[in-house]
Parts: structure tokens; C-alpha cells; sequence
């Protein structure tokens, strides 16, 4: 069992899916989570009090500037805000590209500065996990903004690894493969049944996985269980980018 205790863990995107089961999962684990959202989390996590609930869009810079300055210091942060963007090249509408990068690279980024400010303020250590995709590590058809997206929270994460290891803050990222969550409802429809079927194949363990399974290992990174892991991808994938397998 992952032990959080005395640890306050900010957990962006907590309203719904994975997010909110990183919520859920780090109280139980004894964090004290402020739960935050661009919509209000309070119903969907359900925690009470001294949990704390936050209505914060993370593209919105100011906003994260002066409600997380409010917070004091912070021993985690979980990036889980995101959207879907889909669209090949040629057909993908600039405004599509630019929301997805804003919310899922800007929106990690700009949190991220905060939390990192206010933790080498107080010098304590810290830890941070990002949520990036087997997208952001393989091309894949039909969702390019999404991808290239995830793709740069990778890099993202490597890069703050190496400007803050050196004060004790640990910055590690999730690669989930399919994760039955609301992002991914649209899988259900009839008519993308077939494609479904093959997705789920894709993964070696041939079914999608559960929030509370990738909340599962970000808790384990936030952890002192990981005290010597930073910069590292922990690919939450049922073993899609283990294998290629023929389709
Ligand atoms: N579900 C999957 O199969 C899957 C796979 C790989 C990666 N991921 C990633 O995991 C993370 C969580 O996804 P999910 O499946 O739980 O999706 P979800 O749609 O269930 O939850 C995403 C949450 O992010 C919030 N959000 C969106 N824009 C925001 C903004 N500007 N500011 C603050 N909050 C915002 C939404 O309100 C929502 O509550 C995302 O980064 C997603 O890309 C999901």
C-alpha cells in the first residue's frame, strides 16, 4: 500500500476519469488533495474536508498564478487536464491544434511553474507526475494535434527532471495506453465497434484498463517508494508498447 501521508498533492482534470481517480486514490492513500478542475470537482471526487476543491482552467495563466500563490507549499503535483484533438495534417483546424497544445503542453507547463516556484521557495522536495500517452511515443493516424501534444509533455517532463533534481523535485510522466474513461466513450458508439475491438487487441493484456489502474501508479511515483526515479516514463499500457502485434 502507497503511503502519502502528511503529503498535499495538487491534482489538476479531478473531475473526471483518471484525474479523479488520483484524486480519490492519493486521499486514500493520506494525502491531503486539492482537487481542481475548470469545472467544479467536488461532486465527482466526493472527498470532504480538508481535501480542498479548486475551479482552475489551466490555460488561463493568471488564474494559476494567483490560486495556486494561495496554496503555500505543495509536495505534488499531477498534471491530468486534457483534451482530445483529431485531425491529420491537412484537414486539422487551427484553432483544434492550438486548444490541445494549449490545455495539454501549455496548461502542464504553466501549473507546473507555480507549483515548482512556490516548492524551491519553501525548499522542500517535491514530486510531479504528468500524464503523456503511447500516442506521445508513437506516431498513430487521424489524431496529430493530440499526439504531437503528448509527445511534447514526454520531453517536458525530461526537461524540468533535469532543472530541478538537483533540489530534490522528482518529475516523472505516465504513458497510458486505452483507458475507459469519458475521453474515450465515443469508443462505445456502434458504428466504431470493429475499431475498438482491434485497439483493444493492440494491448497484450486484451482490455482496456481502469482509471483507478493508472492513478495506481502515479501515486506510486509521488511516493517516497520512488525516491530514486526522476525523468522517467512509466508506460500504463497494458503492454501496447511492449509488442507490435499484427492486426
Ligand atoms: N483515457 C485514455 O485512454 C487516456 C489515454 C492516454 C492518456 N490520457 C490522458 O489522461 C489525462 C486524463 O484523461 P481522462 O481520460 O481522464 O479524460 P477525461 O475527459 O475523463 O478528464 C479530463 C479532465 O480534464 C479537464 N480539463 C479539460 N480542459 C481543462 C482545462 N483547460 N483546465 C482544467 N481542466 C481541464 C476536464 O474537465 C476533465 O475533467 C489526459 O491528459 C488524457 O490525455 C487518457
Amino acid at each position: 500500500m502507497i503511503n502519502l501521508t502528511s503529503k498535499k498533492i495538487l491534482v489538476t482534470g479531478a473531475a473526471s476519469g483518471i484525474g479523479c481517480a488520483v484524486a480519490q486514490t492519493c486521499a486514500k492513500a493520506g494525502a491531503t488533495v486539492i482537487a481542481t478542475d475548470r469545472i467544479d470537482p467536488s461532486e465527482s471526487t466526493g472527498l470532504p474536508a480538508p481535501h480542498q476543491h479548486l475551479v482552475l482552467d489551466v490555460t488561463d495563466a493568471a488564474k494559476v498564478e494567483s490560486k495556486i500563490a494561495k496554496l503555500g507549499p505543495l509536495d505534488g503535483l499531477v498534471n491530468a487536464a486534457g483534451i482530445t484533438g483529431a485531425g491529420p495534417v491537412h484537414t486539422v483546424e487551427l484553432d483544434v491544434w492550438r486548444k490541445v497544445l494549449e490545455v495539454n503542453l501549455t496548461g502542464a507547463m504553466l501549473v507546473s511553474k507555480q507549483v515548482i516556484t512556490a516548492m524551491l521557495e519553501s525548499g522542500r522536495a517535491g514530486a510531479i507526475v504528468n500524464i503523456a500517452s503511447v500516442y506521445g511515443m508513437t506516431g498513430g493516424p487521424g489524431n496529430t494535434p493530440y499526439n504531437v501534444s503528448k509527445s511534447g509533455v514526454l520531453h517536458l517532463t525530461r526537461c524540468m527532471a533535469a532543472d530541478y533534481g538537483a533540489a530534490n523535485i522528482r518529475v516523472n510522466v505516465v504513458s497510458p495506453g486505452y483507458i475507459e474513461t469519458p475521453m474515450t466513450t465515443m469508443l462505445d458508439a456502434e458504428e466504431m465497434h470493429e475499431f475498438r475491438e482491434r485497439f483493444v487487441a493492440m494491448h497484450l493484456l486484451k482490455r482496456p484498463g481502469k482509471p483507478e489502474e493508472v492513478a495506481a501508479a502515479i501515486c506510486f511515483l509521488l511516493s517516497d517508494a520512488a525516491s530514486y526515479i526522476t525523468g522517467a516514463n512509466l508506460a500504463v499500457d497494458g503492454g501496447f508498447t511492449a509488442a507490435h502485434l499484427p492486426i
